[in-house]
């Protein structure tokens, strides 16, 4: 087994030094691991601008955060419905007017194991339309003042990339044909991550490599995520998981994005994430991407057909 190149106990947010000039932004940090994350960069003095779809729940999340690490945090939130085009890009504009650097744009926030095929008002099956669509224009527009910054486009993705069809279905792209919960979402994580390393390429290709993108996921972690969208099937296996030590805190859960966020030098090929038992848990670091994530004609495909479904072009 290949050395985890940050010792055995694998990256921890020990690495991370004082973040007081630093601004990040994250997506969805109401729950789960982009609570965790969020908490994190404000202890360490970041500024953090949370993006959330509900409201009232993310003024919740900054009072619980303010209880927790004193009423000196510097942490706002800005309104973004993911699963919307208008609101993504209302989002985006209330961030350009009103940040002044992107360290990292933490693309955490997702639906998963939708039961049944929904479309969103743009038209895509929900996961799809949420965890991709909606950070293709997110990373899109954000892109000028993250290239002004020298920042980085951190992606959450799943292991679930390797399940499913293990390709894009670009035949039938909202599941009108078998659809099934686990296949659908798979497909979107995969496609969060695929294109990830498309861009790598694309911003070699510009020569504008200031800009760093990574990929990573955040294994198996005790969250809300199959609690908020999945089957009561699906919610009760999950939470049978959880009883075992197949799954992990959301604490831990959090450190892949930390780690590419901050970690300084960190190589864009990698794939981050627990490095433990079938990369579900244990010590954060890079591991085994399998070579269908990174198939380049799958992935230029991809993304074309992003730019003709949203309408939305990267500035490369
Ligand atoms: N937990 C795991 O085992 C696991 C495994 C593989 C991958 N992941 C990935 O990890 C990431 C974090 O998920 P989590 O496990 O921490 O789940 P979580 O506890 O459910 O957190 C998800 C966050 O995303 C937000 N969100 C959902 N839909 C949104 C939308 N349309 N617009 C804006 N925000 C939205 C949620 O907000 P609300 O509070 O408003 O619902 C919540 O803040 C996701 O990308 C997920 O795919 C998790």
């Amino acid at each position: 087994m290949k050395t985890n190149q940050f010792g055995e106990n694998g990256w921890t947010p020990n690495r991370i030094g004082n973040l007081n000039s630093k601004i990040y932004l994250i997506t969805g940090t109401t729950s789960g691991t982009g609570f965790e994350a969020a908490k994190i960069l404000l202890s360490k003095g970041a500024n953090v601008v949370m993006l959330n779809r509900n409201i009232k729940k993310a003024e919740n999340t900054i009072n619980t955060l303010q209880q927790e690490l004193g009423n000196s945090i510097n942490v706002t939130n800005i309104q973004m419905d993911l699963s919307k085009q208008s609101s993504v890009k209302k989002a985006a504009e209330e961030v350009l007017n009103t940040v002044t650097q992107i360290d990292a744009l933490i693309c955490n926030a997702a639906i998963a194991q939708v039961p049944k095929q929904i479309l969103t008002e743009d038209g895509w099956e929900s996961q799809m339309g949420t965890n991709y669509y909606g950070n293709w224009t997110l990373q899109a527009l954000l892109f000028p003042l993250i290239e002004k910054s020298k920042g980085r486009i951190v992606t959450v993705g799943s292991m679930g990339y390797d399940m499913g069809l293990k390709t894009i279905k670009f035949d039938d792209l909202n599941w009108d044909k078998d659809y099934t919960p686990n296949d659908a979402y798979s497909q979107s994580k995969l496609a969060q991550i695929m294109s990830i390393y498309e861009l790598q390429d694309r911003l070699k290709a510009a020569e504008k490599s200031t800009v760093k993108a990574y990929a990573c996921h955040p294994g198996s972690s005790k969250t809300n995520l199959i609690n908020t969208s999945g089957s009561f099937m699906m919610k009760l296996i999950f939470n049978i998981m959880k009883i075992f030590p197949i799954v992990q805190s959301a604490e831990k859960g959090a450190y892949p994005q930390l780690m590419c966020a901050t970690e300084p030098n960190l190589d864009q090929s990698g794939f981050y994430g627990p490095t433990g038992n079938r990369n579900w848990v244990g010590p954060v670091g890079a591991h085994h991407i399998e070579p269908h994530a990174k198939d380049k004609s799958v992935s230029k495909r991809l993304w074309e057909v992003s730019e003709k479904e949203t309408g939305v072009v990267w500035n490369l």
